[in-house]
Parts: C-alpha cells; structure tokens; sequence
C-alpha cells in the first residue's frame, strides 16, 4: 500500500541549536492508527508539528501523496486542510472568546458558507460532549475542557490526516473513553490517526503501528501486534513494557500459557486465563 505520508531523514535545529529531531525516518499508511511512543524530549512534539507545516526540516523532507510539503502560503493552505493538528498544550490553540466562535473559526477559513460552518461545528461540539458550551468564555473552562475544545476545532476541519499530541493527557477516565469512541469513529471513516502517548498500555491495545522514537530519531517503527518482541528497543528508548506483555511474561515463565499469543489487554488475558488456567483469578483495573 501507497504511504500517505512519508518522513525521510528529517532533522530539525531549534533557534538556539538544540535538535528537535535527527534523522528520523517513518511512513503512515492510509487509515492506520499510529502511536507515538518516546521519553519526554525525544521528539515526538517537534515531529508532529513538521506534518503539519507549522516547524520546517532543517535537513530530509516530508513527503504527503508522494509529494514534498510545499511550504508556500498556499501549499501550507492546502496541507492544513488535510492534515489537523491538536496542541499538546491548548493554551497555545485556543484563539477566540467563546467556544463556538473558536470551533467554527477553522470551517470560516475554508471559505464554507454560514450553514456549512454552523453544521460542522455543532457536530464537531456533539462529538465531544461539549454542545452545551458553546456559549462559554473558552478562558473559564477546566484543562480538561479547553482539551476537548481543541479536538472539536480540528474535527470542524475534517482532516484526512489527524495528528494529536498526547490528548489523552488531563482527560478523566470518561473523557478518555469519549474521545476513543471519536477516534473509533474517524478511524471507521477512514481517517489516518498519529497520536503521542506516555501510555504504553494503550499504545499496544489501540495502534495498528507504533513508531518509538529516541533522542529525535525513530529507532524503530512496527505493528503493534509486534511489540513483544521489540521490549529490548522500548526499554532502551526509557518505555516500560506493556503491563500484559510483562504479565504474559511471567505467567509463560512459570509455566502456564506456553504457546498462547500475548493478548492487547489485561481484560483480553483474563479471558485466556480464565479458558486455560481455571484456578487462576485476578482482577484487572479499567482496561477494555
Ligand atoms: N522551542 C524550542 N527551542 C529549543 N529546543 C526545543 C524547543 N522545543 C523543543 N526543544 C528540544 O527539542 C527536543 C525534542 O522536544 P519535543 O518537545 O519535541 O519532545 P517530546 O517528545 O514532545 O517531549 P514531551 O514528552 O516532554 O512532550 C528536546 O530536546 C527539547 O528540549
Ligand atoms: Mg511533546
């Protein structure tokens, strides 16, 4: 299959001659789901703003379709079009007074008619439970809030490619499910998705791809079905293991599950345990 976005070698030098990235190198297939995985200040912030124009290459390139970024007015026009981004931190996102102002102000720069903007902001507020605060002042909302704002903007844009950087981060446990249940639903709709997450656990249950990236370079880039036999690669790139692909682990050391593939969740190895293992019980914490 074609990649849809291709990064080649990308190195990036911040004003003050840090490295934001260093040859780092990884392909996104059409309506995959891709985590991010690396330690704080490994590059993942300053890769992400790349895919959408807002950080030039100080070396490599990006290639969307085949085609180089073009980083003319125009070009990055057009490319913000495609490919959204939401803001690790939403303070640097938010732009207008009110909410609805701020979700809609997207669709009004695409040119869409009054009904066209008023149609997919509405949509984009439903879709994260936020339709009732509409009317709010963006600066007398809870993090948490200003987050999901963040999220209905992009959505508002309907970007083939959709690029979130940690947006799990300062959500309770029922906004992260809200929010999977968006992502589900753009996936279904054929959305390609690259988020960034410290959350391994989650990495490994919902990413058909994972790319690990380590001091500004992607070390290495894999199914996520595959992330067994990668452990060495994460711990050196500072990530815990999965906590059931350590679980496994051990069961499979003691004897028990030999030959039984590692499931994505720990609710998943209950349920193999509970088929192979009839005396063993535990009870898993909120994982699906
Ligand atoms: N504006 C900046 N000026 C100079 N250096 C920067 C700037 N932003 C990031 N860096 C450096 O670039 C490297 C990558 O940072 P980046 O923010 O992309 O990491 P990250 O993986 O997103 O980290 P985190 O998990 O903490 O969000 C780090 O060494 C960081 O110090
Ligand atoms: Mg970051």
């Amino acid at each position: 299959m074609r990649p849809l976005l291709e990064i080649r070698a990308l190195g990036h030098r911040y004003p003050d001659g840090s490295h934001g990235l260093a040859d780092c190198s990884l392909v996104l297939l059409p309506g995959s789901r891709n985590a991010l995985l690396g330690a704080n200040g490994s590059g993942k912030t300053t890769l992400l703003q790349h895919i959408n124009g807002l950080l030039r290459p100080s070396s490599g390139g990006l290639l969307l379709d085949g085609r180089a970024l073009d980083y003319s007015r125009a070009g990055l026009a057009a490319l913000r079009r495609r490919v959204g981004l939401v803001f690790q931190n939403p303070d640097q996102q938010l732009l207008a007074a009110t909410v609805f102002e701020d979700v809609s102000f997207g669709p009004l720069n695409l040119g869409l008619d009054a009904a066209q903007v008023r149609r997919r902001t509405v949509e984009a507020l439903q879709a994260v439970g936020l339709a009732d605060l509409a009317g709010r002042q963006v600066q007398q909302l809870s993090h948490g809030q200003k987050k999901r704002i963040c999220i209905a903007g992009v959505l508002a844009m309907e970007p083939e490619l959709l690029l979130l950087d940690e947006p799990m981060a300062g959500l309770d446990a029922a906004m992260q499910d809200e929010l999977l249940t968006v992502l589900d639903s753009l996936s279904g709709r054929g959305v390609t998705l690259l988020l960034s997450t410290h959350d391994v656990d989650f990495a490994y249950r919902w990413a058909d791809a994972i790319h690990l990236l380590q001091r500004g370079g992607c070390v290495a880039s894999f199914a996520a079905l595959a992330l067994p036999e990668y452990s060495s690669e994460l711990l050196a790139a500072g990530q815990p293991l999965p906590a059931v692909v350590a679980l496994h682990r051990s069961l499979v050391e003691r004897g028990l599950l030999a030959g039984v593939p590692v499931p994505r969740s720990l609710a998943a190895l209950q349920a193999v345990l509970r088929t192979n293992c009839p005396k063993f019980e535990f009870e898993p914490g909120g994982d699906h």
